[in-house]
C-alpha cells in the first residue's frame, strides 16, 4: 500500500497541545493525588519525577519518533521496523479501543455531574446526601448483576460524550488542532479557580504539608514504586497507540526531543496543580483522611462531601461543584478523543480507508458497546475491565514495544530520529538506550509480575480480583486480554481474505 495522503498538524503548538491534552486527563485529576495521599505525599512526587525522567520520557520520545519516521499508526510503524512485530501494534490498538469504550462512560458520568451540580445547592452540610448524588443517578447495584436497571440520564450523557468525541476528531488533525486550544487551557483555568478557593480555607496549609513534605519512610515500600511506574506510563498516554498516531502527523522539522520534554513536564505540572486542589480542599473540609486511592471514589463520593462543606451558601457550593465537574469534562474530552484517533489512524492506515468514515464507524461501535457500562452492573464491570487493561494489557504492550525497539531493532536509529532537529537540548544516547533496552522492559516486567501475584493472592481463586466472581474476571479480564492479544492475527486473517489487498512493504530507512 502506498503512503496515503494523511493529515498533518497545522503548527508545532497544535501538536504539543494535542499531546498535552491527551496526557492530561482524569488520571491527573484524581489518580495522581490519590496515589500521593496513599504514599506519603512528597515522597510519591519525587519518585514519580524520577520514573518520569528515567523511563517515561524516553518511551514517549520513542513512540512519537517511530510515528513521525514512518507516518503510520503503531501497527504500520512497527511492521516497517520489524516485519513480524505488527501484532504488537494491534495488541496496543485493540486494548486502546477497550479503554475508549469505558472511558467514554466515565466521561458521561462527569458530564452528568456537571448537569446535576444544582443538586448541591439544597444539601449544604449534608455529607451523606452528597455522597449519594452520583450513585443514585447512575443506579448502580455495585455488583456484576443488575442489567435490568438502566439510567436514562447516563445514556443521554453518553450520547453527548460520543457526539462530542466524534465532532472533535471528525476531520483528524484539522479539527483536533482547533479544539485543543480550548480543551487544554480551560481545565487549567478551572483548576486555578479551585486551587484559589482551596488555598484560602483554614486547614489548607496542613493539606499542602501533607502533599509536599516527603515522608521518606514510604520509599522502602515497593508498592509506592509500582504505583509510580504505572501512573507515569498511564499519565503520559503511552502504550495506548495515541502518541505514535499523533507523531505520525508531524512534519520533518519537528523537534521531538524538546517537544517531549514540554509535554511530560506540562503533564506533571497539571498533576501537581490537581494535587494542590484536592489536598487543600479536602484538608479544609476535614476530609483529607477519606481520600481514596481509587479516583472514582474520590471524584464521585468523597469530593461531593467536601463540596457541601465548602461554604454555608448552597448556591456557592453548587457553583464550585459545577466548576469541578466542568473541569473534569474538559480534562476527559481530549484524552477520550485521542484514543479513538489512535485506533482510527491504525485501521485507516492499514486498509487504506477513509479516515473520517473509519472514525465514525468506530464511534458507533464503541458507543454501542459502552452501553454495557450504563446498566446497574456497569460500575463493577468497569472496575474489572479497567483493572485488567491497565494492570496487564497496557504493561504487556509496553514490554513488547521495548523489546522490539530495544532488542530486535536498534534504539540508536530511533534516537537519531528523536534528535534530528535538536538545537540546544539533545537526548543523550546513554539515557535513551539504557532506558529503552533495559530499564523500561525490566520495570514494566516487575510491575506486571507484581500485579499478577496480587491477582492470585488477592482473596479470589485463579485471578478473581477484588471480590468479583471468577466468572466475571474470566469474561471481563482473561477473555478480553486474549482477544486483544489475538487481534493481530485476526487482522492478518482479514488481510488474507481481501482480494485486492496490497501489503505495506515500507521499511525504516536511515
Ligand atoms: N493520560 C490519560 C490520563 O491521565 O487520564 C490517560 C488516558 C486514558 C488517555 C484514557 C486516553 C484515554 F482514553
Amino acid at each position: 500500500m502506498s503512503k496515503q495522503k494523511r493529515g498533518s498538524w497545522g503548527s508545532r503548538s497544535q501538536f504539543i497541545l494535542a499531546a498535552i491534552g491527551s496526557a492530561v486527563g482524569l488520571g491527573n485529576a484524581w489518580r495522581f493525588p490519590g496515589l500521593a495521599a496513599k504514599h506519603g505525599g512528597g515522597a510519591f512526587l519525587l519518585v514519580y519525577l524520577l520514573v518520569m525522567l528515567v523511563i517515561g520520557i524516553p518511551f514517549l520520545m520513542m513512540e512519537i519518533a517511530i510515528g513521525r519516521k514512518m507516518h503510520r499508526g503503531v501497527p504500520g510503524a512497527l511492521r516497517a521496523i520489524k516485519r513480524g512485530s505488527e501484532p504488537v501494534g494491534w495488541f496496543a490498538v485493540s486494548n486502546a479501543f477497550v479503554i475508549s469504550v469505558y472511558y467514554a462512560v466515565v466521561f458521561a458520568w462527569v458530564i452528568l455531574m456537571a448537569f446535576a451540580s444544582f443538586k448541591f445547592a439544597d444539601i449544604t452540610g449534608d455529607t451523606a446526601a452528597a455522597s449519594g448524588v452520583w450513585a443514585d443517578l447512575i443506579k448502580t447495584t455495585g455488583t456484576t448483576s443488575g442489567y435490568g436497571t438502566i439510567s436514562i440520564p447516563v445514556i443521554g450523557c453518553l450520547l453527548i460524550a460520543w457526539v462530542l468525541i466524534y465532532t472533535c476528531i471528525r476531520n483528524g488533525t484539522g479539527t483536533v488542532g482547533k479544539v485543543v486550544k480550548y480543551t487544554v487551557f480551560l481545565p487549567i483555568i478551572c483548576l486555578l479557580i479551585l486551587a484559589g478557593k482551596g488555598l484560602f480555607m483554614s486547614g489548607a496549609f496542613e493539606g499542602l504539608k501533607k502533599f509536599f513534605i516527603p515522608d521518606f519512610s514510604t520509599l522502602s515500600d515497593p508498592s509506592l514504586w509500582i504505583d509510580a511506574i504505572g501512573q507515569v506510563f498511564y499519565s503520559l498516554s503511552i502504550m495506548m497507540a495515541i502518541m505514535v498516531a499523533y507523531g505520525s502527523f508531524l512534519n520533518e522539522k519537528a523537534n521531538i526531543a524538546k517537544d517531549s520534554m514540554i509535554i511530560a513536564f506540562s503533564d506533571f505540572a497539571i498533576s501537581v496543580l490537581s494535587g494542590i486542589v484536592l489536598f487543600t480542599t479536602m484538608s479544609g473540609t476535614g476530609q483529607l483522611g477519606n481520600m481514596t486511592e481509587s479516583g472514582i471514589g474520590t471524584a464521585f463520593i468523597v469530593y461531593p462531601q467536601s463540596i457541601v462543606l465548602l461554604t454555608n451558601s448552597g448556591i456557592t457550593n453548587a457553583i464550585f461543584a459545577f466548576i469541578f465537574y466542568f473541569c473534569l469534562c474538559t480534562l476527559a474530552i481530549d484524552s477520550a478523543f485521542s484514543i479513538i484517533e489512535g485506533v482510527s489512524t491504525a485501521i485507516s492506515d492499514k486498509f487504506d480507508l477513509n479516515h473520517k468514515k473509519t472514525t465514525l464507524s468506530l464511534c458507533l461501535v464503541a458507543g454501542i458497546l459502552s452501553l454495557w457500562f450504563t446498566t446497574g452492573a456497569g460500575l463493577a464491570w468497569l472496575d474489572i475491565v479497567d483493572h485488567w487493561c491497565n494492570a496487564f494489557s497496557l504493561i504487556l504492550v509496553g514490554i513488547l514495544e521495548a523489546i522490539v525497539i530495544g532488542w530486535l531493532f536498534n534504539p540508536l536509529k530511533v534516537l537519531k530520529e528523536v534528535n534530528r532537529n535538536t538545537d540546544k537540548f539533545k537526548m543523550p544516547a546513554w539515557w535513551f538506550v539504557i532506558s529503552i533496552k533495559i530499564l523500561a522492559p525490566l520495570t514494566l516486567l516487575g510491575f506486571f509480575i507484581w500485579n499478577l501475584v496480587s491477582l492470585f493472592t488477592g482473596g479470589g481463586i485463579y485471578g478473581a480480583q477484588d471480590g468479583y466472581s471468577f466468572a466475571s474476571n474470566l469474561f471481563g479480564g482473561w477473555l478480553i486480554l486474549a482477544l486483544c492479544i489475538a487481534s493481530g492475527f485476526i487482522v492478518k486473517l482479514i488481510e488474507m481474505k481481501l482480494r485486492n489487498y496490497k501489503p505495506d512493504n515500507d521499511k525504516w530507512e536511515d
